[in-house]
Order: structure tokens, then sequence, then C-alpha cells
């Protein structure tokens, strides 16, 4: 299966190597070396358990409230463009999958399905991915749009006034292929990519997306909807502090699942930083390289009050469609709630920095 889907490589047009790295960290189109690849499943396993014993785990409660929203997990979907290339139900499965199993999807603004035939799939909490386009009527429209679907916040990637150098991208001359678009810019004539000599997507950007984004805008986000905002892309303790200031709802340390400015840390890495930063005024989330129970373990331990993934949900949905998307999920749950038995936490208050080791730890 995963040969036969479009997202993967063929072996013939990547160097060998590439095709084993692509393999083991489960990835395509990612920034330059790969290094922030590897290192944001590499850094996970560096931090090591603490665990508690002879406690009474009988019963595990694994729900948590993320903006207000009760969830089944602290596991969400992060937003991933373009799902109908890995599927032919896309944003269709993606959406009935997450809303089956209690937790909130977050549709990309580079959806091939619009947030209206996204909100036809039926209930479900769904966030909004935006990516800022120079044009703001173009935003502000998309925005309303959302909001009308009923899409609870909107989540303000920041990472992106250029896109990465995904040197697959380039050597593949991606492009969307004719069959679909960007349906959220259909009707305003921006929902195609062309085929260019490089990277199609990189020219859309270059062409669409406003390099001139600052924090100013955000302010201007929050003069045009009542939806909370969610920043994705912080790194650091200075922008988180920022972001706090800038009145979001809450942050999402994120380094763009590794394609964007490649040789950035992990994210685990980065995530105690920002949430010290934050004094616990704003939830802070996380994405990158989460692919087991363990790891979402970790990132609460580190502060987290939640996870996004975003490959697995893809790779899933490229094998087996909504039931693939339903069923990582579940394996995610699964494995969280025997992590937490294991170390003698019976609900997500109880998982505490004493629970884990972290390299930059002193020593005991
Ligand atoms: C992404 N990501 C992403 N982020 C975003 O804000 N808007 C988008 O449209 C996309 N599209 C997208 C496509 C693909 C194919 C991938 C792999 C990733 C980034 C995504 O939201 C998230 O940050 C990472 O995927 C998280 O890392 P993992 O779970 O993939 O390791």
């Amino acid at each position: 299966a995963i040969y036969t889907t479009p997202l993967f490589p063929s072996s013939l047009k990547y160097p060998i190597k590439q095709v084993f790295v692509s393999l083991k960290y489960g990835d395509y189109q990612c920034a330059e070396d790969q290094w922030t690849l590897m290192e944001n499943r590499n850094a996970f396993s560096r931090i090591l358990f603490r665990p508690r014993i002879l406690i009474d785990v009988s019963k595990i409660d694994m729900t948590t409230t993320v903006l207000g929203f009760k969830i089944s997990m602290p596991i969400m979907v992060a937003p991933t463009a373009m799902q109908k290339m890995a599927h032919p139900d896309g944003e269709y499965a993606t959406a009935r999958a997450s809303a089956a199993t209690g937790t909130i999807m977050t549709l990309s603004s580079w959806a091939t399905s619009s947030v209206e035939e996204v909100a036809s799939t039926g209930p479900g909490v769904r966030f909004f991915q935006l990516y800022v386009y120079k044009d703001r009527s173009v935003v502000t429209q998309l925005v309303k749009r959302a909001e009308k679907a009923g899409f609870k916040a909107i989540v303000l990637t920041v990472d992106t006034p250029r896109l990465g150098r995904r040197e697959s991208d380039i050597k593949n001359r991606f492009a969307l292929p004719q069959n679909l678009s960007l349906k959220n810019f259909d009707g305003l004539n921006l929902g195609k990519l062309d085929k260019t000599d490089d990277s199609g997507l990189a020219s859309y950007v270059a062409g669409q997306v406003d390099r001139s984004l600052s924090w100013k805008d955000v302010k201007w986000l929050k003069s045009i909807t009542p939806l909370p905002i969610l920043v994705k892309g912080v790194l650091t303790a200075e922008d988180a502090r920022i972001a706090v200031q800038s009145g979001v709802a809450g942050i999402i340390v994120s380094n763009h699942g590794a394609r964007q400015l490649d040789y950035v840390p992990a994210t685990i890495t980065a995530l105690e930083e920002v949430v010290e930063a934050t004094q616990r005024r704003v939830p802070v989330f996380l994405d990158g390289g989460v692919r087991r129970g363990t790891d979402v373990f970790k990132a609460l331990a580190l502060g987290a009050s939640g996870v996004f993934i975003g490959r697995p949900v893809i790779f899933s949905l490229a094998v087996d469609g909504e039931a693939g998307v339903r069923k990582t999920l579940q394996m995610l749950h699964d494995e969280l709630e025997l992590t937490m038995a294991l170390s003698g936490c019976c609900s997500l208050a109880e998982i505490t920095r004493n629970h884990i080791v972290a390299p930059w730890d002193p020593p005991r």
C-alpha cells in the first residue's frame, strides 16, 4: 500500500539513502538534510521513564478539555494539506474518524475538501488552520466561512513566511493532480497549483502567502473573528512570551514536522522552555514525531496539554481511509492508557515531571 500511494517517493526518482530515511522516519517532502526530521523522533527516545509502582490503576481516565471542549484523549489531528492525495475520501475520512474517536481534527487551509464539505460529515469539534494570504479579503472570507461551518478555533501557522526547501518536492516538481484542487480557494481562483520547474507549492506560497506577517497581524486576526487563536510553530521562550502578550488562546510547539527550517531542535526538546515562559497562562500543545503512546506521555510530563499528530494520520489514511485513521487514533489511545497504567497514573493530571528523566536534567 505504501508504494502505490502517490505520497511516497518511487525508488527510481530518489537516492536510495533517502528512501531508507523515508521508511524509517516515515517521510517525504521535508526540509534539506532532514536532520530535524530524525531528531523529532530520536529526541523522544532519549527521554526515559521513572514509573511509580503499587498504585491502583484499575480505572484510567484519559479525557481532557481543550479550549473548553471535552475530548476522549489528549491526542488530536494536526492540519495536513491535500489529503485526497493519500486517499479518495481525504479530509472526509479524517473528519469522520476523528469525530468517531471523540477527538479534534484540524483542517488545513490547503485541504482538498472545503470547510463546508468537512462540516457536512456531521458533528465533531474541528479547528481551522490558517495561512495568511497577501490578499486579506481572501483571509477574511475564509475565516468567516470557517466560523459559519462550525469550526471552533483558528490555528494560525506562523513558521511559513516562505516554504522550506523540500528537496523531494523540487526533484518531483510537486503539483496537485489535475482532478484535485485546494477546495477552500476554488471560488477565489486560487485553488490550483501549477506545475513549475521546481516545487509547485513553493511557487504558490511565494505568490500568495504574506511574508510580511507579524505579531500585529495576530491582533488583526483577533479583530476579525471571535474564535480563539492558537499559534502553531513556536519554538522559543521569547516567542512564547510575545504570544501570551498578544492574547492567543494557546500555543502549539511545532517545527512543521521538520518541513520548514532544518536544524531546529526536536519539538519535545523545545517544549519545556515554552511551557515555562507561558507561566501556564495559556495551554501549550506539541506536534512533531509523536508515534507512540509513550511519546504522548513524555510530552504531557514536560507540560503539554495535548499533542497533535500529522504523518500517522496521512499514512493510515493512505492505507485504509477512515478505518485506517480510526485504527491509528485507537492504537495511540490504547498505548497511552497502557503507559499511564505502567507508570502509576490514573488521570492526565497525575502525570508529572518526576515520571520522566530528560537528558538535560541534573544528575539525581
Ligand atoms: C503538514 N503540516 C502542515 N501544517 C500546517 O500548518 N498546514 C498544512 O497545510 C500542513 N500540511 C502538511 C502536510 C504534510 C504532508 C505534512 C507531513 C505536514 C505540518 C503538520 O501540521 C504538523 O506540524 C506535523 O506533521 C507534525 O509532525 P508529524 O506528526 O508529522 O511528525
